[in-house]
């Protein structure tokens, strides 16, 4: 066989962020490929990194209180601890703020610029003269100049679906500071595209993409390219332009250079050749896995600007659909959009390793991640098929024959059927048709447990349980297990890992299909998988809506304010709407599960009758009050404010505080004297 030399990438994903079910779902895609490849032998590395750079990271680490490189810093160990956690098992997670990176992007934005491929020109574009900030379209909101709606982003009306330039709404306003936005010119440099547009329409058509992916790029490529914008003013957090000071390259630009730069430090530690993986002449292999969102920036930008700079394009673009949840995409207040963390505070990684590997085809269809199915389809398959399969053997082995398995099978037929499904089922997963291979593999199980079924070990047991044909016959069994295990392998390398060493065995490649495990002795078995329960997952789906809602309830919405940072007037009229009140915390608790939140006991005065009247109230207070502290105290109360479902019960109005937050936070108090039910006014 020959030794493939393959080098293989993940979408990066953002640092502003923790990974979640969707981007679990590539993470996953992948690593089974790339576990297939190194089973089977070949030399098969596999690179991430996070993308550390742009506007949203440094905005996210200045409303944080800490610096870009720490926000960065901090997420990066996030993130690789969630990857881990799945079995993700990438030889290099970097990040694009590295030195490499910072040489490569340089490097290559050289040469593009040395090769004629770089323009400079003025554009005009919104800018915050408050922030001192150029502001992309999703950070200017307004009313839409076409039909008038408010609160509609800077390029698309949510409203009535028309495009429009930023400088087009009504109102415009800046998302980050309020202010009014100006226009303001300034020189941005261009990666003129144009020029690669021969280049392109080979390239995407010469086997590197999936048709439907194809397909897509010749509507684009039929029309006219346009030019692509490269830099971005101060302030950015990124990389600066060489002899451009003030301008830094816009985010897409050293981002795929982040696979370049991963590998390159991987280099660093491992006996690896650079060169021999981008630079072209090579007999190597380079893969892409990317999401449907990021085609563009993968199968035209990306190529050109390699080709421009001298370096190889990639083998192939592997293009993946959007993972949705019960149908409908991942939603917070649904419950469904569901971070890594929270899922394994709940669920085995491997359930959702096997039930996207039983639903993954190579198109780009979007994947529905049903919670019904999931349980059922990981417990019949896992649990009922092939786990079942040992625990129903293994015991009849260590006690009749000390755990040793024969030397000669009961039913050499059906361990050949197996073993004879290696090359279409190889096939299947090479082609990322995975739920093609489970189906195979899934068949070959239900053959083994039929046998069993047939042989009825159990009943040969009860009269010899030290018979030849007993041991052969679960020796038979533990075989076809064994096989599966191997199949299972790059999709369950926890399980397979827990198999091998109950079996005693090596770890398992891919060429032990073609072997069996004769004469030796086994370990006792331990299940290897337990059932997905039902209410877990129903916990797991509580528990991102809790997080969801709590988030909401301590977050202040972003104040639209004037000049002095007031909030605009309002009429008399529209305060005196509101119900102000003193009202008294008879008692107040902690609500398990609850990281910000305390329930409140209210007494807020007697009604018509002299009845005293009490409302609950969830606030986002836990931070800086002890319960016992709060109980006696009277505070203010908005006694009209709607009722609110809340994940622990429905909350009655709210009670007012002031401060930043944490332990920083007040609740407003009257002097003695007051009491229950007196009207603020
Ligand atoms: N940072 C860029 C990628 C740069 S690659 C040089 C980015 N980051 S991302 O965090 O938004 O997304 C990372 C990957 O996750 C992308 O391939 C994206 O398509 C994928 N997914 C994000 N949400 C997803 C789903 N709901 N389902 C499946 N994949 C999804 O884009
Ligand atoms: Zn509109």
């Amino acid at each position: 066989m020959k030794k493939r030399k393959i080098l293989v990438t993940q979408a990066l994903p953002y640092a502003n962020g923790g990974i979640h079910l969707g981007h679990l779902m590539e993470a996953i895609q992948t690593d089974i490929w790339v576990r297939l490849q190194k089973l089977r032998g070949h030399d098969c590395i596999f690179v991430c990194a996070d993308d550390a750079h742009g506007t949203a990271i440094m905005l996210s680490a200045e409303s944080q209180g800490i610096s870009s490189e720490q926000l960065i810093a901090k997420v990066n160990e996030e993130h690789q601890r969630d990857y881990a956690a799945f079995s993700i098992g990438f030889d290099n997670f970097y990040s694009t703020h590295s030195n490499e990176n910072r040489e490569l992007s340089e490097s290559i934005y050289k040469a593009l610029d040395a090769n004629g491929h770089i323009d400079r020109r003025k554009i005009k574009q919104l800018f915050d003269p408050e922030k001192n900030l150029f502001l992309a379209d999703r950070y200017i909101k307004g009313a839409c100049p076409k039909c008038k709606t408010e609160d509609q982003y800077g390029d698309n009306c949510e409203a009535c679906g028309s495009t429009y330039s930023p400088a087009e709404l009504i109102n415009p306003r800046s998302t980050i500071s309020g202010a009014t936005p100006i226009e303001k010119e300034s020189e941005h440099f261009f990666f003129d595209l144009p020029q690669f547009s021969d280049m392109l329409k080979e390239w995407t058509r010469s086997g590197t993409l999936q048709d439907a992916v194809a397909n897509k790029l010749s509507e684009w490529l039929d029309d006219e390219l346009q030019q692509w914008d490269i830099s971005r003013d101060a302030p950015y957090f990124g990389f600066e332009i060489p002899g451009a000071p003030g301008k830094f390259f816009y985010v897409w630009l050293d981002a795929p250079i982040g696979y370049m730069a991963s590998f390159k430090n991987f280099c660093e530690r491992e006996d690896y050749n650079f060169d021999e993986f981008w630079k072209p002449g090579h007999d190597t292999e380079l893969y892409h896995f990317i999401g449907k969102d990021i085609i563009n920036f993968h199968t035209l930008f990306w190529p050109a600007m390699l080709s421009s700079a001298g370096y190889r394009t990639p083998t192939a673009v592997f293009v993946h659909g959007f993972l949705t949840v019960d149908g409908t995409k991942m939603s917070k207040s649904r419950g469904t959009f569901v971070n890594a963390s929270t899922y394994l505070d709940h669920l085995n990684p491997e359930y959702l390793r096997y039930y996207l590997a039983a639903k993954l085809s190579n198109g780009i269809d979007d994947l529905d991640l049903n919670l019904e199915d999931f349980a059922q389809r990981v417990n019949s398959d896992l649990v009922g098929k092939v786990v079942n399969i040992a625990s129903r053997c293994a015991g009849f082995i260590g006690k009749g024959f000390d755990g040793f398995l024969s030397v000669e099978l009961d039913n050499e037929e059906l361990i050949k059927e197996i073993q004879a499904g290696k090359d279409e089922i190889t096939q299947h997963l090479e082609q990322r048709e995975y739920s093609k291979a489970i189906r195979l593999i899934m068949a070959l199980a239900d053959k083994a447990n039929q046998y069993i079924n047939d042989k009825q070990p159990w009943v040969i047991a009860k009269t010899d349980s030290q018979s030849v044909e007993l041991q052969q016959i679960c020796s038979t069994g533990i075989n076809a297990f064994r096989l599966l295990i191997c199949y299972l392998k790059p999709v369950l390398p926890v399980m397979a890992k827990e198999a091998e060493s109950f079996l005693a065995v090596d770890p398992l490649v891919w060429s032990d299909i073609d072997k069996l495990l004769l004469g030796s002795k086994i370990n006792k078995f331990k299940p290897l998988m337990t059932r997905v329960e039902a209410d877990k997952v129903q916990a797991m789906v509580n528990a991102t809506q809790t997080e969801y809602e709590q988030q909401q309830s301590s977050s202040v919405s972003a104040p639209e304010q004037d000049d002095t940072g007031f909030e605009p007037e309002i009429e008399f009229g529209d305060f005196s709407k509101v119900d102000l009140r003193l009202a008294k915390i008879i008692s107040a608790e902690h609500i398990e599960g609850a990281d910000k939140l305390l329930k409140l006991n209210l007494d807020i005065g007697l009604d018509k009758s002299g009845k005293p009247i009490t409302r609950t109230v969830f606030s986002g207070i836990k931070s800086a009050y002890k319960p016992e502290d709060l109980e006696g105290m009277l505070t203010a109360y908005v006694a009209n404010l709607k009722p609110r479902k809340m994940k622990f019960g429905i909350s009655e109005g709210m009670i007012l505080a002031a401060g930043p937050g944490g332990e920083e936070i007040w609740l407003l108090e009257p002097h003695s004297g007051a009491q229950a039910g007196l009207r603020i006014s």
